[in-house]
């Protein structure tokens, strides 16, 4: 049976950056960041955050570019099939690419419920409801009748309603159905998206946004800059909202939102879920370990650039996360709410959704600068959504044949289920709670591990060695492969022993006693089942064609 896939290829090596980039940056850069960084002790959260940008980030990046060009050359698209076939096309090594492929699968199914929330918020600062004045129109004005904002606890009751936090179906009775309208619209952004194709969805789509978020940011950024000391209270300046975020010594707030005191740097650095904090950070900000990276680098052209790239890629994530994330949210929160704020910055979703809209409440064209910032926020997070459903995407086009359009409608559909899902357990948002812990925190770590294993101890540095130059624009370091070995594997395994020991036994025990947990983790087993089957039916279909010198697209082997 001839292929229906054609080799899709990113137009431009730009492009590709571009792409992996936009995957990359996303609401960990301009929420998660800033609270980590508030929360963790400031500048000293900085040490080891650069330290796991070294040790992880970059070689990482390296190593999965060049493994997702070497499997793209070779028919394979998808984190499954990179391994498979760089684990010389032993099945028991496919396998380890599995959790990449399931991971970014099953976060995309909530994180697009975030996406929709940041569009919501978008059309709301549009309209004016949150500023009590505007244009005069609301979506959302059937959750605010009988709230007043004039503090951050207004705004926290808003946003409660919105998305549904008191009660599971909340969303899908009468008063705040409009929230599903904009799941819906963003579900259909990213199938429209992954349905156009490589070059003509994603990568268009990309070039596009990319210059718009940096003017966004850049607006944002004047914005906060030129407010001086806006409410005029002493600690309360530009400098002072800097300061709180990038001072290696932090300040220890009580629950009434009181300095009582001050975290020595040492503190800060002896405190091993500080280091936990800042490795964790670093995962999910350059998606790395998330199977985007390797799926998008199997669109790069066999003769093109993945040494510089990869670098490339990380450094405009970095750019984007500490320059751009580091000036634009935590400094005005102190700004106008002082101490008060800080206790509130360490979430991202109170940061974002109640501390951030309350500040624009006070600022000067505060609604126009709300505006702008949800914007932002909404378009990086589609960047980052569409990536992390692509590695589904290609394991259906790879394993079955399937036609892109095909591969795009059913991955769509099954990713619309987990939305679902999301969307109707809000109460406290227990799901959305369940799948980020399970897949966010825990797959990067152990998905990760497992490749990198295959990486240096069976691909070998060799093998890393001339993949990655192969068309390099500069010379990747000898030692990559050794490097991986002795300090990115070890340091890996060190933070996931601590992670797992810290947070493994509530969890666990959360899914034995409670009926939502135990649901959603069982959803996320059934989709980690299908792709083992999957995965294992076409590794066999591979394997067969290999013995008679086909391809996976049943094409003579290059
Ligand atoms: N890297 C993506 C983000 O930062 C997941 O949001």
């Amino acid at each position: 049976m001839p292929s229906k896939n054609a080799q899709e290829n990113w137009g431009a090596s730009l492009g590709a950056i571009l792409a992996v980039a936009g995957s990359a940056v996303g609401l960990g850069n301009f929420l998660r960041f800033p609270g980590q960084v508030a929360l963790h002790g400031g500048g000293a959260f900085m040490i080891p955050y650069v330290i796991a940008l070294f040790v992880i980030a970059i070689p990482l990046a390296m190593s999965e570019w060049a493994l997702g060009r070497y499997a793209g050359r070779m028919g394979f698209h998808s984190p499954l099939g990179a391994l498979y076939v760089a684990g010389g096309r032993k099945i028991r090594w496919g396998f380890a690419g599995c959790l990449n492929t399931f991971s970014p699968f099953v976060i995309a199914m909530y994180y697009i419920v975030i996406e929709a929330w940041c569009l919501a918020y978008a059309a709301q600062y549009l309209g004016g409801l949150l500023q009590h004045v505007g244009l005069g129109f609301s979506l959302f004005s059937d959750v605010a009748p009988g709230l007043k904002f004039e503090s951050t606890s207004g705004y926290e009751e808003f946003f409660g309603r919105l998305v549904g936090v008191g009660q599971d179906g909340s969303l899908f009775g009468s008063g705040a159905r409009a929230i599903l309208w904009t799941t819906l619209a963003c579900a259909a952004m990213n199938f429209f998206l992954i349905y156009k194709g490589v070059s003509k969805g994603i990568e268009r789509f990309c070039k596009a946004v990319a210059p718009l978020i940096l003017l966004c940011a850049v607006a944002v950024i004047i914005r906060v800059v030129t407010l001086g000391n806006p409410t005029g209270t002493p600690g309360q300046s530009f400098l002072d909202g800097l300061g709180f975020m990038w001072n290696p010594t932090r300040e220890i707030v009580n629950a009434s939102g009181e300095v009582v005191g001050r975290a020595t740097l040492a503190q800060s650095l002896f405190n091993p879920e500080v280091w936990l904090a800042a490795t964790a950070q670093i995962f999910f900000s350059t998606s790395i370990c998330f199977g985007a990276i390797c799926t998008y680098a199997s669109y790069v052209k066999s003769r093109g650039d993945v040494a510089l790239s990869s670098v490339s890629a990380v450094a405009t994530n970095e750019f984007c996360e500490v320059v751009l994330g580091g000036l634009m949210t935590v400094p005005p929160a102190i700004m106008f709410l002082g101490a008060a704020a800080s206790k509130s910055v360490g979430s991202s979703f109170a940061l974002g959704f109640n501390v951030l809209p309350n500040v624009f409440g006070l600022m000067p064209m505060g609604q126009l600068c709300g505006f702008v910032l949800f914007t932002l926020l909404f378009l990086a997070a589609i960047t980052s959504s569409v990536s992390m459903v692509q590695p589904a995407v290609a394991l259906f086009q790879d394993s079955l044949q399937w036609s892109r359009k095909q591969s795009a409608v059913v991955v769509s559909s099954i990713n619309l289920v987990g939305t679902a899902i999301v969307s109707w357990f809000t109460k406290d948002l227990m799901a959305l709670d369940v799948f980020d812990f399970w897949v966010a925190n825990l797959m990067p770590f152990m998905g990760g591990a497992l490749q990198t294993c295959v990486i240096v101890f069976v691909w070998g540095n060799a093998s890393l060695m001339t993949e990655l130059k192969r068309g390099a624009r500069i010379n990747p370091p000898k030692r990559l492969g050794g490097f991986l070995k002795y300090v990115t594997f070890p340091y890996l395994l060190l933070v996931f022993g601590f992670w797992a020991w810290k947070n493994m036994a509530d969890r666990v025990e959360q899914i034995a006693t409670q009926f939502v947990p135990k649901l959603s983790v069982l959803f996320m087993l059934s989709v980690l089942a299908a792709i083992l089957l999957l995965g294992f039916v076409s590794m066999k279909r591979w394997t067969r064609l290999e013995s008679l010198g086909l391809n996976s697209n049943n094409q003579p082997q290059a």
